[in-house]
């Protein structure tokens, strides 16, 4: 990760560049005097048209002159339609082409000291790696981009407009680190011991065992984890912004009130149990503890830029394995809510986690609202492929924040059906001996069986599932997601948030 830092325009007499360039205007400040000290070379790149301003047009001019390694141009659009997000886009382009490279200047004099600031995050998201497990890289392998200088005319105020910003990118990274983790290492007790990390941001955080689990009546979580030598655990992390104070100790949290509540999916390792999955592709489910993982993403970048709300985030973390322990198809639990669950298919794993976390959140903490995230189903992959996360809901007051929240961060969101107006699709989980079964007759609305399932134990209460199946995991480039984990959610709902600071 570069390191960021905002200094006063003053053009550096040689190093690498970057040149953000407005549609139909012309070369002024920095890029003016760059120009200059280039014999304008600039000016000749922009009218043989190498270099327009149009969005996404890039041109790289390397060495023009001693001591000046590489400038890049980078096309940045219309002026007023230059946002925050097309900021972050345009930093995240820069990291990628420039990766390479140890030390960058970005001439930002003509964007206002927000947009600088938006620059700078899109450049850190991209720029993440996890090379934990590398061991042999030799050093042209090894990643050089280290320090990222951006020029503004009003640094102070950039700098003051980057610190909340570079709260969620620590979010956002905590949420890659453990979704990129293999299962081997992240199991539930681990992941569960990794979030005491967020104690020092503020945050009380409250682990539940398999015996507290128990002790709670969790039959449908802990069915998930009966084939599995790793233990469950339940992780609560509480965040009293408006209520605060907040300790430092994270003792100090008062009671919150109406708070947000934010629910994950932690399934380290999802085999599929009995119902097993094929062995194609079947890695890929070590990233099906993604929605928790972006919960807790969320809350470690909530606590560190201070946010004004009393927010709570629950996960419930298991494995999925087949063994001679584990949960059978046709097996009856019951859940926390007092519910009994027919379990036909042992794949369908995800629902009984969240039934049992979902119950409990909104009966311990009376949310004003609840969202939960996870990587529920292939149907909404199916659905929605790679471009938006499906988005399911009794509350179109809530929808349309989450909707919102998606357009503004570029994390995107489709509406999906759901139950009392598609009613059917309920009747579908009616079973022969018990309150519910997990699964419908066929494959038909695979996704919205699983949320008709999961609404079953909201209460009533006002609340959104996103199903992020096709988001979690990035298999390209985006510009400000390298490819894998992505931590799709982590800005969405931190925007989210900002809605209820007043
Ligand atoms: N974790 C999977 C869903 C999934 C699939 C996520 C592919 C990411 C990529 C979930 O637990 C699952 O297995 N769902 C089943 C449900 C079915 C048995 C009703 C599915 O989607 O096939
Ligand atoms: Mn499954
Ligand atoms: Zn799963």
């Amino acid at each position: 990760m570069p390191e960021i830092e905002f200094a006063k325009s003053v053009l550096p007499k040689g190093g690498v560049f970057v040149v953000p360039l407005a549609e139909g205007a012309a070369l002024t400040g920095l890029a003016a005097a760059l120009d200059k000290a280039l014999a304008g070379a600039l000016k000749r790149a922009m009218e043989v048209g190498e270099i327009t301003g149009k969005k996404g047009a890039a041109a790289s001019l390397l060495a023009p002159k001693a001591g000046y390694r590489r400038v890049l141009l980078l096309g940045t659009g219309k002026t007023e339609a230059f946002n925050a997000l097309a900021a972050e886009n345009l930093g995240g382009a820069m990291a990628a082409a420039v990766e390479k490279e140890s030390e960058v200047t970005v001439l930002a004099d003509a964007l206002d000291s927000a947009l600088a600031a938006h620059v700078a995050l899109g450049a850190r998201l991209r720029a993440y790696r996890f090379d934990k497990y590398r061991t042999t890289q030799k050093a042209d392998e090894k990643p050089k981009f280290s320090k990222l200088t951006i020029l503004t005319d009003a640094p102070g105020e950039a700098e003051a407009a980057y610190a909340p910003l570079a709260a969620v990118a620590d979010g956002v990274e905590f949420t890659r680190d453990l979704v990129t983790e293999p299962a081997n290492v992240l199991y539930p007790a681990e992941f569960a011991a990794r979030t005491e990390a967020l104690k020092k941001l503020g945050l009380k955080v409250e682990i539940f065992d398999k015996k507290d689990l128990e002790k709670l009546g969790f039959g449908s979580m802990l069915s998930v984890s009966w084939g599995s030598a790793r233990e469950p655990r339940m992780v609560v992390l509480q965040w009293a912004g408006a209520s605060g104070p907040v300790g430092a100790d994270g003792k100090k949290v008062k009671k919150l009130k109406d708070p947000i509540a934010f629910i994950g999916k932690g399934v380290t390792f999802d085999t599929g149990g009995i119902s097993i999955k094929p062995a194609a592709g079947m890695e890929d489910m070590k990233w099906d503890m993604a929605g928790a993982g972006t919960v807790v993403g969320l809350m470690a970048a909530l606590a560190g830029r201070k946010a004004k709300l009393d927010a709570v985030g629950l996960v419930g973390l298991v494995e999925n394995m087949p063994s001679g322990t584990a949960v059978r198809p046709g097996d009856v639990v019951k859940s926390y809510s007092g519910q009994t669950i027919e379990i036909l298919n042992t794949d369908a794993e995800g629902r009984l986690v969240l039934a049992d976390v979902l119950f409990y959140a909104q009966e311990r903490f009376a949310p004003k609202y609840m969202v939960d995230l996870a990587t529920l189903t292939g149907a909404i992959i199916v659905g929605l492929g790679h471009e938006y996360a499906g988005l399911f809901s009794n509350s179109d007051e809530l929808s349309e924040k989450l909707l919102a929240a998606g357009k503004a961060t570029g994390e995107g969101l489709w509406r999906m059906p759901l139950a009392p107006l598609g009613e059917m699709y309920d009747k579908n989980l009616k079973s022969a001996i018990a309150d519910v079964q997990n699964i419908a007759g066929g494959r038909a609305g695979g996704s919205t069986t699983a949320a008709q399932f999961l609404q079953r134990f909201v209460n009533g209460k006002p609340w959104a599932h996103l199903d992020i199946a096709g988001m979690a995991w990035a298999t390209k480039e985006l510009p400000t997601v390298p490819k894998g984990a992505s931590a799709f959610g982590v800005r969405l709902l931190d925007a989210f948030a900002r809605e209820f600071e007043g």
